[in-house]
């Protein structure tokens, strides 16, 4: 080949039974450096040339394993080494986390890296030049003809032989010579002047960043919702004397609409509950109100009817029954109190239940020790 300018001797068909046939005529005369071109995919075509299977699904399988391996160890180290924490009781190493991000990091490296490796390895980017463009017979195979390409670099190749042989295959045979245009393309990727006009693109963008985010916004008036004069949270404050931006409350401060509850759970329910008087009379709708709360919050515990029966019984101290002699004795703003503040185990309900509907829950447990302890009069 080395004195010829010769790229390959090129046939072309007419239809896509003479290729298939013309295809296993080059493949049986022992060529092995030749190429098919036609304007569809066209089937059967990978066995007439005896095409070995892609090696791409190795370059996938590869990345897959790359990307899980490699992400299953970063997790470990975030979360084993580099940040240990423990989430919800579980061990630092708690591999069924990293699944999906594992899954989907083997997946997206396994199709970037395909991607890639097709258009480097395979397609041989950055060369975008090959002798067959813009020939007569490229130009055939991508309309409406079918051609076969035997190069003129394969180790079988004599001129005569290939074009006896193609035209015994019923093809219309011409050579295919390399091109100046071909002999003299340069990939223009890595010249000084490309280059240049990178680095400066990069510099333009990069320092325009630059000089907008860290100069041009501090500057009025783009600074204007940055700069306000106020004091922000863990800053210091040249206006106070102790240099804190951020003011404590003066003590004894309360929110609008707040009413202090005076008394603590070192306070015994039955001494400060004598001082605190029920403000709600037992209507129908205040006892609805109870029985709703009290059904909500208090009966998990205590039980329906306050006997201490729940089914909490036996996995919990076991909450007391609120009739005994204690509790039905106890003034209502005991009862009150012991809802507010908790009383040992049992937890405050003060965030959970509003004051009025406490004082409600209390008529609606008189209500319940009433009707479990009937008096003789009641009945008459
Ligand atoms: C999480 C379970 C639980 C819930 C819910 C609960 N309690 Fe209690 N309650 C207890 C336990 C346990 C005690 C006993 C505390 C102790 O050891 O002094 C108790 C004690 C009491 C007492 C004092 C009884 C006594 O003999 O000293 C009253 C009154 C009371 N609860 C009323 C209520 C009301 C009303 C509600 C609903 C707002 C309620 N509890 C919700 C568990 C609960």
């Amino acid at each position: 080949m080395a004195d010829t300018n010769l790229y390959a001797v090129t046939a072309l068909f007419r239809t896509p039974d003479q290729i298939i046939a013309a295809a296993k005529g080059v493949k049986e005369a022992g060529y092995t450096r030749y190429d098919v071109h036609t304007p569809y995919p066209v089937h059967g075509m990978d066995k007439a040339m005896g095409l070995p299977e892609t090696k791409l699904g190795f370059v996938t399988l590869a990345a897959g394993i790359m990307g899980a391996v490699g992400m299953i160890s970063f997790a470990s180290w975030v979360a084993a080494v580099d940040y240990p924490q423990v989430i919800g009781g579980k061990p630092y190493w708690s591999w069924p986390a990293f699944v999906p991000v594992t899954y989907e990091i083997a997946v997206l490296l396994a199709v970037l890296l395909t991607v890639g490796a097709m258009i480097a390895f395979f397609f041989k980017f950055p060369n975008i030049s090959h002798p067959l463009h813009d020939t007569p017979y490229m130009k055939a195979v991508s309309s409406d003809a079918y051609g076969v390409a035997v190069r003129a670099d394969d180790p079988k190749f004599d001129e005569k032989e290939v074009r006896d042989l193609l035209k015994r295959l019923g093809g219309e045979v011409s050579p295919v010579e390399f091109s100046e245009e071909f002999r003299t393309f340069r990939p223009r990727l890595f010249e000084p002047r490309f280059l240049l006009l990178l680095a400066g693109v990069a510099l333009v963008s990069a320092g325009g960043g630059y000089v907008t985010w860290n100069k041009l916004m501090f500057m009025p008036p783009f600074d204007w919702m940055m700069m306000q004069p106020k004091a922000k949270p863990q800053t210091v404050s040249t206006f106070y004397a102790d240099g804190f931006g951020m003011r404590l409350p003066v003590s004894g401060t309360v929110a609008r609409g707040f009413t202090l509850y005076p008394y603590t759970i070192t306070d015994r329910a039955d001494s400060v509950g004598a001082l605190m008087v029920n403000p709600l009379v037992p209507t129908a709708t205040v006892l609805s109100r109870g029985k709703q709360k009290y059904l909500t919050y208090c009966s998990p515990c205590h039980g329906n009817a306050g006997r201490g029966d729940s089914r909490m019984n036996g996995q919990f101290p076991n909450p007391p029954t609120l009739h005994s002699d204690k509790v039905r004795q106890w003034p209502d703003g005991a009862l009150f109190h012991v809802m507010t503040v908790g009383q040992n185990v049992m937890p405050s309900y003060q965030y959970q239940i509003s004051r009025e509907d406490r004082w409600a829950v209390v008529h609606y447990v008189r209500t319940l020790q009433r009707a479990l302890n009937a008096q003789e009069s009641d009945l008459q």
